[in-house]
């Protein structure tokens, strides 16, 4: 018997057909996440899903009986829960590598945006009204030259690092392993303490997984020890920065702006937010580029078959219910 797999985005349809050869398929149709309350039915009699954005719990998992593989569509996996999983044996997989550059993209173009006031700029314009008559009107910061802080110094970081290196920033960062002294010298990158990060940074990107440890890592104390003229980057998760404390420094002026993907408490953004006009804000779109979403619908779909088909899977998560 073919297994049954759920597809839980309408994803493109090669990454589908890739799947419908050698199982049988139901795609959620609807673009939107299945309510919570209908995914524990949806994935009762599946032997593997492939979810994308959507929280997949402890609850689903459980009542789920003939469930093998789980396939994230992200490179983040912090929407599954993985102990109910590794209860149960179940392989977890998710899609890193491919969505690398398309990440750093945006994380450089909320850098940019927020430094070069980008947004507040198209908005004085479609309003009609032109500041720049005046001489201090939109002054924004620089970034040749500056300081650019990562927090975290994965893949993603990297290639933010690379951007910034065509910038001509300086580049510092902190995170719990060295990297390798070549990719050091080729980024000119230079690890430092939490501390000097913090105090150094013109700009900060945070670029580390939402796990217990991370969660809040920026926070109250962390944004105090930042310089006044520095802006804060987030494209990781909401939850590692703290966001109430965030809209106060803001507010105190202790930053002069921010950009972000990712909220605590998506779609929710905090109301003060959505006022501020130093803080320029997009809907979790880090990965959003056909390109990137075709290669991750189809990365995700190479781990399942492999997975459901007794072969170690590429990008395998939790490598204790494999052996
Ligand atoms: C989202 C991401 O998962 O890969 C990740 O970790 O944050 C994104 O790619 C994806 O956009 C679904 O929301």
């Amino acid at each position: 018997m073919r297994p049954l797999v759920l597809i839980t985005r309408p994803v493109q349809q090669e990454a589908i057909d890739e799947v419908a050869k050698h199982c049988d398929v139901r795609v959620h149709g609807a673009d939107e996440p299945i309510p919570p309350e209908l995914l524990a039915q949806a994935m009762r009699n599946v032997d593997a899903v492939m979810p994308c954005g959507l929280r997949v719990g402890a609850e689903a998992i459980g009542g789920a009986s003939k469930l093998r593989v789980i396939a994230n569509i992200g490179a983040g996996y912090d929407n599954i829960d993985l102990d109910a999983c590794n209860r149960k044996r179940i392989v977890v997989t998710n899609t890193p590598d491919v969505l690398t550059e398309a990440t750093a993209d945006l994380a450089f173009a909320l850098l940019l945006a927020a430094a070069r006031r980008v947004v507040e700029g198209d908005r004085y314009v479609r309003q009609g009204s032109w500041p720049c008559w005046q001489w201090n009107a939109m002054w924004g910061a620089e970034l040749h030259a500056k300081t650019l802080g990562l927090y975290g110094f994965g893949r993603i970081a990297q290639a933010v690092a690379r951007r910034g290196r065509g910038f001509s920033m300086r580049v510092l960062y902190y995170a719990r392993h060295r990297v390798s002294a070549i990719i050091e010298k080729e980024l000119a990158a230079e690890l430092v303490d939490r501390e000097t990060l913090l105090r150094e940074s013109d700009f900060l990107s945070v670029h580390v997984p939402l796990m217990p440890e991370t969660r809040h890592c920026i926070g109250k104390s962390e944004l105090a020890r930042m310089k006044p003229s520095a802006f804060l980057i987030n494209t990781a998760r909401g939850n590692v920065l703290d966001e109430e404390a965030l809209v106060q420094a803001l507010q105190a002026g202790q930053l002069r702006g921010a950009g972000l993907d990712v909220y605590e408490n998506e779609p929710r953004v905090h109301p003060a937010l959505l006022e501020m006009r130093n803080v320029v804000l997009l809907p979790h779109v880090g990965s959003a580029t056909a390109e990137t979403r075709m290669r991750m619908a189809l990365l995700a779909a190479k781990n399942l078959l492999a997975a459901l088909n007794g072969q170690r899977p590429p990008n395998l998560i939790n490598s204790q219910v494999w052996e």
